[in-house]
């Protein structure tokens, strides 16, 4: 198949950070933090970065502004981060990757990992939730599905690593990443893995 207009992933020259990429409730936040204290690094979520500039939450930002100003927001983000030359972690919206110019600007930011999840599994961990503008509507499951259907093909052309998160233990998850990273060329402080913390009986890991 051609694949003319979308370079590899392999064919960028990637930036320092740890990226983290996925739909809405995949758990970008809990495994990012998670990792931050794995790595060694600092962790930052972008919705948050968002809010903190605007003083506003997300919804009020959709609500009072709208959708496209958000996604600007969005944009100008990640080329501060494409700027910032200290390798960290990020966890970016759900809805970062569908935009095709912030295809490349992902791509070249860092190591990129999609935590992937199935329809059904997101609308179970985030039934009755509030916080999610795009899902405050009649039938939340079905614009689940829709948007996945739409958004999976962009988050897997972003993606150097894909991680099923719907059902595995969140230990081994980190785990699976910090493997999927060492056999890329990061350095891992080998007290990070589990295997390491359950003999280390001095001092707690988590
Ligand atoms: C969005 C996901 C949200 C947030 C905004 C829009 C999306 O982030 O950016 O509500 O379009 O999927 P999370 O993925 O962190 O929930």
């Amino acid at each position: 198949m051609s694949n003319k207009g979308h370079k590899k992933n392999s064919e960028y020259k990637k930036g320092p950070h740890l990226v983290l990429i996925g739909f809405m409730g995949s758990g970008k936040t809990s495994i990012g933090r998670s990792l931050s204290y794995k790595l060694k690094r600092a962790f930052y979520d972008t919705d948050k970065m968002i809010e903190e500039r605007e003083g506003v939450t997300i919804s009020e930002l959709f609500a009072d502004k709208g959708e496209k100003y958000f996604r600007e927001l969005e944009t100008q983000v990640l080329r501060e981060i494409r700027d910032d030359k200290i390798g960290r972690i990020y966890s970016l919206g759900g809805g970062t990757p569908v935009s095709l110019q912030n295809q490349p600007l992902i791509k070249t930011i860092g190591t990129v990992v999609y935590l992937r999840l199935k329809p059904e599994e997101v609308w179970e961990r985030l039934k009755g939730d509030t916080t999610r503008p795009l899902l405050q509507c009649d039938d939340p499951l079905a614009k689940i599905q829709s948007l996945m259907k739409l958004r999976s093909p962009a988050y897997e052309r972003c993606a150097d690593i894909i991680i099923d998160n719907g059902s595995k233990d969140r230990d081994d998850v980190i785990e699976e990443i910090l493997r999927e990273l060492e056999s890329r060329g990061w350095e891992i402080p080998p007290e990070s893995y589990k295997e390491a913390s359950k003999s280390d009986d001095t001092e707690s890991d988590e």
